[in-house]
C-alpha cells in the first residue's frame, strides 16, 4: 500500500493554528474526573486562542463504538480505535484530548508508539477509589456493588496506572481548576502551545 504525501503537511497546519497536534490522553478510574477536566481543560486553550476537541468515553459509545462492551478484548478494541482517530486529530493540528477509563497499560502504551514520543501526553487522574466511590454521579459503583454492573472497573475489573505519566494529578486534592492549570502550564512549557 502506498502513503500518499499531501501538498499541505502538518506543519504547515501547526503554522495555521499556532500549536502543536498533540494527544492529552487523560486515564483513571470511574469518577476520577476525567470529562470534567477535559472539559475544563478545552475551555482554557479555546479562551486562549487554541483548537482543542474532547473525545469522551460516554459519547464515543453511543457512535462509532456503539458495538463495544466492557470485556477486556472490547476495551481493548474501544481504546484503539479511539487511539487511531485522536492520531488523526493530531496529525490535522488539533489537541485531542481524549477521556476515558483505559485500564490497561498495554493498550495505552500501544497509542502512545501509534501517536509517537513528544506527542501522547498521558495525563493520569490519580484518586483513591474510596473517593471516586463516594463521588459517583452516576450511582455506577452502587450498582456495581450489588452486583448489577459486571466487570466494572474499581471494583469487579483491574485498572493498571501508568508507570510514567507525563502528567499526574491528585484529583481529590486539587481543584478542577488548579488541575486544568498543571496541563496548561505543561502544555505551555513543552511549546505545544503559545506563551500568553
Ligand atoms: S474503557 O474501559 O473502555 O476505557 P470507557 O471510558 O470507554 O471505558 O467507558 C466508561 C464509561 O462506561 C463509564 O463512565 C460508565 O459510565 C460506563 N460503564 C458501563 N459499564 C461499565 C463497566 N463495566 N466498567 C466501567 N465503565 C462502565
Amino acid at each position: 500500500m502506498v502513503w500518499h504525501a499531501t501538498k499541505v503537511t502538518r506543519q504547515d497546519r501547526e503554522r495555521l493554528l499556532g500549536q502543536r497536534g498533540v494527544v492529552l490522553w487523560f486515564t483513571g478510574l470511574p469518577s476520577s474526573g476525567k470529562s470534567t477536566l477535559a472539559n475544563e481543560v478545552a475551555y482554557m486553550l479555546h479562551q486562549r486562542g487554541h483548537l482543542a476537541y474532547i473525545l469522551d468515553g460516554d459519547n464515543i459509545r453511543h457512535g462509532l463504538n456503539e458495538d463495544l462492551g466492557f470485556s477486556p478484548e472490547d476495551r481493548e478494541e474501544n481504546i484503539r480505535r479511539i487511539g487511531e482517530v485522536a492520531n488523526l486529530f493530531a496529525d490535522a493540528g488539533v489537541i485531542a484530548i481524549t477521556a476515558f477509563i483505559s485500564p490497561y497499560r498495554r493498550d495505552r502504551d500501544r497509542v502512545r508508539r501509534l501517536v509517537g514520543e513528544g506527542r501522547f501526553i498521558e495525563v493520569y487522574m490519580n484518586c483513591p477509589v474510596e473517593v471516586c466511590e463516594r463521588r459517583d454521579p452516576k450511582g455506577l459503583y452502587t450498582k456495581a456493588k450489588k452486583g448489577e454492573i459486571p466487570e466494572f472497573t474499581g471494583v469487579s475489573a483491574p485498572y493498571e496506572p501508568p508507570e510514567d505519566p507525563e502528567i499526574e494529578l491528585r484529583t481529590d486534592r486539587m481543584s478542577v481548576e488548579e488541575c486544568a492549570e498543571k496541563v496548561v502550564e505543561y502544555l505551555e512549557r513543552e511549546k505545544i502551545i503559545r506563551p500568553l
